[in-house]
Parts: C-alpha cells; structure tokens; sequence
C-alpha cells in the first residue's frame, strides 16, 4: 500500500500533466499573461458547471469575499453575521470592510452555521440600535451547503444580503441545485488543495445579478470604468492571472469526475466507521463536496497519536473558534454565548480526504479509526 496522504496533489498532476502543459504553453505563446483569453473561458466554464448566471475570476477566496462585501458598500455601523467556526478569512474580510462581525453558533449535528441561533442574533442587533443588519455569510463547512432556505428566511425579514462562503464546497448541491447558485452571492477559492484547487492562489464569485456582476469586475480592476480610464469606485488588484486559469481549465476536464469519487470514498468511510465516530449530518437534499471529511471524537490527542502510529495523517480544522482568536477578540460575545462551537473545537478531526485515495487505504484508515476511538 502507498503511504498515505492527508491531500494528494501530485497524483492528479500527473494524471493531467500533458493536458496543463499544453494549455501553459498556449499561454506562453499569446502572452497575454493578465486577462488572457483562459479568463473568460474559465468563467463560462464555471458557469456551466454550476448553473449560476454569471462567474468571475478572482485572485483568491478571500478577494472573493472581500469584492462582495465592497459591492453592497459594507462600511462602519453595519453588522455582518458569520459562523464562529470558520477560517479567519471569513472575519478578516468583514473587518477589511470596516463593518462589524457578530458571530454566530454552530449546528452540533451539520457543523454549519445555527439559524436559531442566527435569528436571536438578528434580532439582538436589531433591537440594539447601534448597528445594522446588512448581510450573513453562510460558510458550507467541509464541502457541506448551510441551510440557505431557512437563511434566507431571516434575511428577506431583515432585509439583508446572503453571501455564501463556498470555499470549500464548490462541486456541492442542495435541492437539484449547485454551489455558486444557492443564494444571492457566492464565494470560492482555489487554493490548491479545494475541491478545484490551482496552481497557486485564485477563487470566483458568482451571482445572477448582471449589476453586481459589473460593480465586481469594475472592483476586481482597481475600480476602474469598462474603458479602464477613470477610478469610478475604490478598487483594488482583485484579478486571477492567465496561466492560473489555464491550470483550472485543464482540472475542470476532472472535475465533475473527481467530485462523483470524493462521494464514493465519502459513502465508503460512513460505511467502514459504522458507529465508532460521529459523522457530520449532510441533511436529506444537500449533497456535500467533501472538502474535507471530519469526524468528532472524545478523546482527540489520544485519537490522533493512535492514528500517526498507523500511519494515518490527521488535521484539525479549526483549533479555535475565531472568537477565541486574539485579533477577534474584541467581537466575542458573552461567555457561553457560542457554546457549539466552542464544543466542536475541541472534538473535531479531519481524516485523509482526496480524489486518489485507494480502496486498501480507505479499508486501513476505517480499520484504524475504528481501534482508535
Ligand atoms: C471557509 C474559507 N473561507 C475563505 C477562505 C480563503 O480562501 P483563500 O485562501 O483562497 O484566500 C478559505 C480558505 O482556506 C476558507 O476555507
């Protein structure tokens, strides 16, 4: 048996290296290495692939979050709702805006963010009086879609916006529908190891709004006019350059395949953990992406070293609830206010999770699992 990896990025190179050096190369010959012709290609490409009306290219998840935010004029007073359990890049954008991050529970059961508890959150702010409710920004952990229809049931009577944090879902569904196309505005990143991961930093955001769409790209390219000749708004360098797109392009070939055998090596770890652990809910009518497959366990440290002497690499996605983070600290709540998450912190485990995983280390990684917990 091969050793184990936590994420296979070179088996898929390898697999696609001719097709990428090909596309490179097509690169290297026109030279247009900003806004070359794989640009729009890829955008359409996403289009398809996920239904949403419209896509466009970034240079990472987290300028994807950050143009969103710009577009609807995110500023002080406002108040934006997001899970306490996520990346930091999630908050961070938030505060690039100079809005106010109000932090929310999660679900014990999905791991996504609560609604209940997003509604007292809502509510809270509003009756408050010092800030505003303006957007929520749903984060489909590991791969799973959060519950868009009751989110943006509290949004509609908030007036407020959606933004979806689709970093690591892209590929998923819920109701016969796609990631990019559950709600108002999504974000994604490419960073190598996502679902669609480039060779290098890069993201998309999708809308079905043509005016959003236009505020984004006029952001993405310094807040320029169509004609690039007058800052019309404040913009920054959001763009995704050529040969990344060119990478992308070649791994969407893949992509639709890859994510049908994350689904299998997914249905084949729930079936060889059988009751050993406890899985992440994935509710009837969402389909994850898998990004990552996470499990809780009581005894972690112990777990994990078990795991190590097998030879099976483990991660913990996320040490901390980003409350408990010292940059954003001073947006906690009261204690015992986001309990949840502050329970999952300490019980999450990810295990090895990848398109290239073979059956023999998918039957050795249950096994382990199994013994360990
Ligand atoms: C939930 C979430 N949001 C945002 C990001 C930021 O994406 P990027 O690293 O491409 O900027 C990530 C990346 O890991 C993420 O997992």
């Amino acid at each position: 048996m091969d050793p184990i990896l936590f994420f296979d990025l070179k088996t898929q190179a390898k697999r696609l290296r001719a097709g990428i050096e090909k596309r490179l190369h097509a690169v290297l010959d026109h030279g247009a290495y900003i806004n070359g012709p794989e640009v729009a290609e890829l955008e359409r490409t996403l289009e398809r692939l996920t239904g949403a009306p419209h896509a466009l290219a970034v240079a990472s998840g987290t300028d994807s979050l950050v143009i969103a935010m710009m577009g609807e004029d995110l500023g002080p007073g406002d108040a934006v709702f997001i899970p306490t359990f996520t990346y930091n890049a999630t908050c961070n954008a938030v505060l690039m805006t100079g809005a106010t991050p109000v932090f929310v529970d999660v679900d014990p059961a999905t791991f996504n963010i609560n609604v209940e508890h997003l509604a007292h959150q809502v509510e809270a702010v509003a009756k408050a009086g010092k800030l505003k409710p303006r957007m929520v920004v749903p984060v489909d952990l590991y791969g799973l879609p959060a519950d868009y229809a009751r989110i943006e049931a509290i949004a509609a009577r908030h007036g407020m916006t959606i933004l979806a944090d689709a970093a690591q879902s892209l590929g998923g569904a819920q109701k016969g529908k796609s990631v990019g196309n559950l709600c108002a505005m999504t974000a994604t990143s490419f960073y190598p190891s996502k679902t669609l991961g480039a060779y290098g930093d890069g993201g998309a955001m999708f809308t079905n709004d043509p005016a959003r769409l236009s505020r984004w790209a006029s952001i993405r390219w310094h807040g320029t006019d169509d004609a690039r000749k007058e800052s019309v708004m404040v913009g920054l360098n959001g763009r995704l350059d050529s040969m990344q797109c060119a990478v992308l392009l070649e791994k969407l070939t893949v992509f639709t395949e890859e994510i049908a055998t994350r689904r299998r090596i997914a249905d084949a770890y729930r079936a060889g953990l059988g009751n050993a652990v406890t899985l992440q809910h994935v509710p009837e009518g969402s389909e994850s992406a898998w990004g990552l497959f996470t499990i809780t366990v009581e005894n972690r440290d112990r777990f994990q070293a078990e795991l190590a002497e097998k030879k099976v690499p483990t991660a913990i996605y996320y040490q901390k609830p980003l409350h408990r983070h010292r940059a954003f600290a001073p947006f906690a709540p009261r204690e015992g206010e986001l309990k949840h998450a502050e329970s999952l912190s300490g019980r999450i485990v990810s295990l090895p999770f990848h398109p290239y995983l073979s059956e023999a280390q998918i039957a050795h990684i249950c096994d382990a699992v199994r013994k360990a917990a």
